[in-house]
């Protein structure tokens, strides 16, 4: 069993009091200690060990981390496009019915992902096929009847805001068109899970967030549940309620998004959000210096993770750092309800010998301060 970074996720929490706003209409999906090695020519490749948590019925859950990391090969567990070499992956649908993926026969598989609806990162489209009769295609290999396909894609093409597009071919579309396709195409037989593999790694960032708005809504609208894998912090931190992080095969960090983004507690977390945090403009940067001079200016780094009640409290900041303090740089994001960020303080009233009793004074409020240098106090 891989030990990692447990964050309380208790059903009273703030992912399960969104969910409840929801109809249920989704899956659950168990890790039970999932481990799977892959046979190469080159020897094993242990690809997920020990891995264990569960993704609650409508929640939106995301997995980051590195490539190679073993995303896919977890994903792809959920719907048996790989078994697991270790432990077992319970998958239960909306009516409560539990499977043991790795278990199950081909015609129980079949069943099975019935229940689960797929999009990739290159779309998967037919491309001899029009927009309806992509989107129609599982309905077709299901037997449905012709009038039975028409209805049942008018309305998710409805959904998916392409309903103009419907004579289309692939080719005639944009990235994000595509990817709209493929959502509706998975969603055509009322699935009670939506996987999704780097569904937006092949997009701009506009286009990147209104697929993960259309995610959202067809979550909040159908309360299906929504396993979302990417490297991409922003996409998790748009629309997921809890995240793993994979590292190596293994979770090392798991819980709601604004808890480990605002205070990630492992390595590889801060590796992937490192392009977002702790960045200074260059020219700050480069007046920042790390020992305290002759006329130097200590400069206090004070740190919302998420975790403070309220907003910041700018007055008990301020009454700590005394006249003539400035603010150099922040950024304050809120996620979840949850403030975060980071500002960057200069304090003149502080003289030298005064700054770890600073540091002390506002380390006794909620957020968590350090010096991180000093600047010119002439500047
Ligand atoms: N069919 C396979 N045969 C052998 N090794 C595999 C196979 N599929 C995946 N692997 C290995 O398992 C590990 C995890 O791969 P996986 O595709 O799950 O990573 P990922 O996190 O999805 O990466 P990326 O972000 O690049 O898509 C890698 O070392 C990969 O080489
Ligand atoms: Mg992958």
């Amino acid at each position: 069993m891989t030990i990692y970074a447990v964050r309380p996720h208790t059903p009273d929490g703030d992912a399960a009091a969104a969910r409840a706003a929801r109809p249920r209409h989704g899956g659950r999906v168990t890790f039970e200690n999932v481990g799977k090695a892959f046979d190469t020519p080159g020897g094993q490749v242990s690809a997920l060990r020990g891995i264990g948590f569960t993704v609650e019925p409508g929640e939106i859950f995301g997995v980051i981390g590195r490539s190679g990391a073993g995303k896919s090969t977890l994903i792809r567990t959920v719907n048996g496009l790989e078994k697991p070499t270790a432990g077992r992956v319970l998958v239960e649908n909306a009516a409560g019915e539990r499977a043991d993926v790795g278990s199950l026969s081909i015609g129980e598989l079949a069943r099975l992902r019935r229940d689960i609806g797929m999009i990739f990162q290159h779309f998967n489209l037919l491309s001899s096929k029009t927009v309806e009769r992509n989107v129609g295609l599982p309905l077709r290999l299901a037997g449905a009847s012709r009038a039975e396909e028409a209805g049942r894609v008018a309305e998710l093409l409805a959904l998916v805001g392409l309903s103009d597009k419907r004579g289309r071919y692939p080719r005639e579309l944009s990235g994000g068109q595509k990817q709209r396709v493929g959502i509706a195409r998975a969603l055509a037989r009322h699935p009670a899970i939506l996987l999704c593999d780097e569904a937006t790694s092949a997009l701009d960032p506009e286009t990147t967030l209104s697929i993960l708005d259309l995610l959202k809504d067809i979550n909040r609208r159908l309360g299906l549940t929504v396993i979302l894998i990417t490297h991409e912090m922003e996409a998790i931190r748009h629309i997921c309620d809890r995240v793993a992080v994979i590292e190596k095969g293994e979770i090392v960090e798991i819980g709601p998004v604004w808890q480990v983004f605002g205070d990630p507690r492992e390595e590889a977390t801060r590796a992937l959000l490192k392009p977002h945090a702790d960045e200074l403009p260059d020219d700050l940067s480069g007046r920042i210096v790390p020992l305290p001079g002759e006329r130097t200016v200590p400069v206090f780094a004070v740190t919302y993770t998420g975790a403070e009640a309220g907003e910041p409290d700018l007055g008990g900041l301020f009454g700590v750092l005394g006249e003539g303090a400035r603010l150099l740089h922040g950024s304050l994001d809120r996620i979840q309800g949850h403030a975060q960020g980071r500002l960057l303080i200069a304090a003149p009233a502080v003289a030298p010998q005064q700054a770890a009793q600073a540091l002390a004074r506002l380390n006794t409020l909620p957020p968590r301060a350090e010096i991180i240098g000093y600047v010119d106090g002439a500047l």
